[in-house]
């Protein structure tokens, strides 16, 4: 069965009056005036706005069904489309036919027409998308992955599947979920009574990947330009409002690319990204301005417009040093930034992205390109006003022994990675790349609080419910 139904979006926008249409939905609220008309406010999640749906007692199922239904019904309506007397809509349906496809115990239906915290609606992740908000989030989602791709696919960038399963590190941070199909009560063991991964699936230590990067590199040290946007997965116990264990992430790679190059692209994609936001999903996005943050528009209109700043980390150091502020985490030149940090530089000292550059390589992945200086490494990352760093990104090294020196210096297995250093031995050229973390930059654009709120099932310390 496919019912031939028009859309709520359609029927609101343009459908004529006088027009007979089916459409489907569920019921947002409904209520019975005293002459016999029952009032239903339909949502089919085509776009934020119900459908008011007139059905009078005239209707053979009236008093049966109709007078009996409730939030979270489903319905599907045939019906004639008139003209609105009520303000906000141009049209209403005057049911001719409605049909009661599921009902919803009002006692029980958790998502009554009242505000919900977001709190109690994570707990409902399975109805929640039937609230305006997350409608809208996934609305907003949706496209926003559409515009990425239509980014790079029309600029010529190959879109590549990297695995989800790795045996590598690519971070190096150790956050990594293990991927196994050894029996926990009963792993076996060798001589050292060491586990013998020998036993395992994949005859060695595997676990989901943490970016797609090191491969996402040997294509384009063959293609040229490519990305990948995939899901990637930390085992980071970090509970704050910015971090998934498992989220997308969106990573472009170009060869014969240097540092400035790389952050030109970022720049120019965000910007086309956040514009096309605002183009492609107005409804939805007057909606988080009016209801989640009234900023969010103008930010990223202003985004759209005006150049980010670029500043080299040892520049950040200084500006944070002189800061009149009582920071967590105190400040000195080889520091990892903190998001109290990025914060300040986007939100207080700039007032908009921020790129910085040039990181100590003793706070950066094996991979970054070490600068002559010999201390810092031709590393990226952009920061955003309320989430901080939304981008991560470097030029790579390509100087084969270099890179081996940096593998060896952070205790790497160089042997493991002998594909990786193969793209230096055979014909190696400078390339570049980032990672966009795809919730945070949703969390940008919607002006959401918790990135929790901008997935659909969040995974999260001690949270995998769904
Ligand atoms: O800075 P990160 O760790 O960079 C990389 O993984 C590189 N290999 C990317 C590359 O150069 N191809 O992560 C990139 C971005 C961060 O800037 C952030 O937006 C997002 O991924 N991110 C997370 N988002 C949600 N939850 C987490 N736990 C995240 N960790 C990183
Ligand atoms: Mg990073």
């Amino acid at each position: 069965m496919n019912i031939d139904r028009a859309l709520i979006a359609d029927v609101l926008a343009d459908v004529e009056v006088g027009s007979e249409v089916t459409i489907g939905g569920w019921i947002r609220t409904v209520r019975a005036s005293k002459g016999g008309f029952s009032f239903i406010t339909l949502n089919d999640g085509s776009c934020m706005d119900c459908i008011q749906v007139v059905a009078d007692k005239e209707l053979g199922n009236y008093d049966d069904e109709i007078s009996h239904l409730t939030a979270g019904c489903s319905l599907i309506v045939c019906g004639e489309v008139v003209e609105s007397p009520g303000k906000g809509q141009r049209v209403e349906l005057h049911g001719r036919e409605v049909r009661v496809i599921g009902l919803a115990d009002a006692e029980k239906y958790p998502i009554q027409p009242k505000r919900h915290t977001f709190e109690f609606l994570r707990t409902q992740a399975h109805l929640r998308a039937r609230t305006n908000t997350f409608g809208a989030v996934a609305r907003v989602r949706s496209a926003m992955a559409g515009l990425i791709h239509e980014y790079f696919q029309s600029r010529g960038f190959l879109y590549v599947h990297t695995p989800v399963i790795t045996a590598s590190d690519c971070e190096g941070a150790g956050e990594l979920f293990r991927v196994s199909t050894l029996d926990l009560d009963a792993l076996p063991r060798d001589d050292e009574s060491n586990i013998d991964y020998a036993e395992d699936f994949f005859s060695r230590p595997t676990y989901l990947t943490v970016s797609g990067q090191l491969e996402a590199e040997t294509y384009s040290c063959a293609l040229g330009n490519v990305y990948t946007f995939g899901p990637t997965f930390r085992a980071e116990n970090s509970n704050t409002p910015r971090h998934l264990a498992e989220f997308w992430m969106i990573e472009p790679e170009m060869a014969f690319c240097d540092l400035q190059g790389d952050a030109d692209l970022a720049e120019d994609f965000l910007k086309n990204i956040f514009a096309g936001i605002l183009n492609k999903c107005p409804a939805d996005m007057e909606f988080f301005n009016k209801r989640i943050d009234n900023t969010v528009i103008e930010t990223l209109t202003h985004i759209a417009e005006s150049p980010f700043e670029r500043i080299t980390y040892t520049k950040a150091i200084e500006l944070l040093e002189a800061a009149d502020c009582k920071w967590q985490f105190p400040v000195s030149w080889g520091i990892d930034l903190q998001t109290e940090h990025e914060r300040y530089l986007t939100e207080e000292t700039f007032k908009k992205p921020v790129i910085i550059t040039d990181y100590p390589s003793s706070i950066k992945p094996f991979y970054m390109r070490l600068s002559d200086d010999g201390k810092t490494v031709a590393a990226m990352d952009v920061l955003v006003p309320k989430i901080g760093e939304i981008i991560g990104g470097a030029q790579r090294e390509e100087r084969l022994d270099v890179l081996t020196e940096r593998m060896e210096a952070q205790s790497m297995n160089v042997d493991d990675y002998w594909w990786y250093c193969d793209l230096r031995r055979y014909g190696t050229v400078p390339h570049a790349g980032f990672g966009l973390g795809f919730e945070r930059t949703i969390q940008f654009a919607t002006g959401m609080a918790n990135i929790r709120d901008v997935i659909p099932y969040p995974r999260t310390p001690r949270s995998a419910e769904f």
